[in-house]
């Protein structure tokens, strides 16, 4: 599987039910969702309340980015409110692994983030029980910010760990995507990307996401073989 996810958080808020459905027509499946809580990161976005009530005018996977502290506290909060991939941040969480139990007795599926400074290999004994890596290309925090570049290292470091260990985890990388760097993301391993300005910045946002799409199809298509 390959995924678009675009990112709301560059959405303009007063017109989300539109801007969703123009997605969704533009035949995009997967929508990312960035919970900010001030603490872990500056920014403060939105929670559970805003996620159920957009879970109410549309089919998309809600694939929501916990950039908060201790996320296993709101677990249960999210899973009610629809979210359908609970990704949490490594550095947030001092009991990893029973907070990823947690999150995928709830149903859901589960995901952790790493920050730029994070090592991959920090993810070995748990890359098994994982459903997606989330590969941070910026500090997370704020959309518009420029793609760090050792990230295509860490995309392949964390393909080779997941090829070796069989894991089936998919990785997803964040921040800075853009239709210059969307092609070489997917040929080194990633298989969902994240594009926050790069859609909704764009003249026309639905063009923009066909565009991510083909280029992400024609990367994996030679990534096969
Ligand atoms: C940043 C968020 C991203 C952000 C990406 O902390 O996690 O999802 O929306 O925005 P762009 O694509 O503009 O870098
Ligand atoms: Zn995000």
């Amino acid at each position: 599987m390959i995924e678009l996810s675009p990112s709301l958080l560059s959405a303009n808020f007063a017109n989300l039910k539109d801007d969703i459905h123009m997605l969704e027509k533009a035949g995009v499946n997967w929508l990312h969702l960035d919970v900010m809580d001030g603490m872990f990161v500056p920014n403060i976005t939105f929670g559970p309340v805003v996620i159920k009530d957009i879970r109410k005018i549309s089919n998309m996977f809600f694939d929501v980015h916990l950039m908060i502290e201790d996320p296993a506290r709101y677990v249960d909060a999210f899973k009610k409110a629809g979210a359908d991939m609970y990704t949490v941040h490594y550095e947030a969480c001092r009991h990893l692994h029973r907070t990823i139990q947690k999150i995928k007795d709830s149903g859901m599926k589960a995901g952790v983030s790493i920050n730029p400074h994070t090592p991959v290999e920090h993810l070995k004994y748990i890359i098994n029980d994982l459903d997606l890596v989330l590969i941070m290309s910026v500090n997370p925090g704020f959309g518009g910010q420029k793609f760090i570049e050792k990230t295509y290292d860490k995309v392949q470091e964390l393909r080779a760990l997941i090829d070796s260990t069989g894991a089936s985890a998919v990785i997803e990388v964040d921040g800075g995507v853009n239709h210059t760097n969307a092609g070489k993301l997917v040929e080194l391993g990633a298989d969902v990307l994240v594009a926050g300005s790069a859609v909704f910045g764009a003249e026309s946002p639905a063009e923009s996401a066909v565009t991510f799409m083909e280029i992400m199809n024609e990367s994996f298509a030679s990534r096969r073989g």
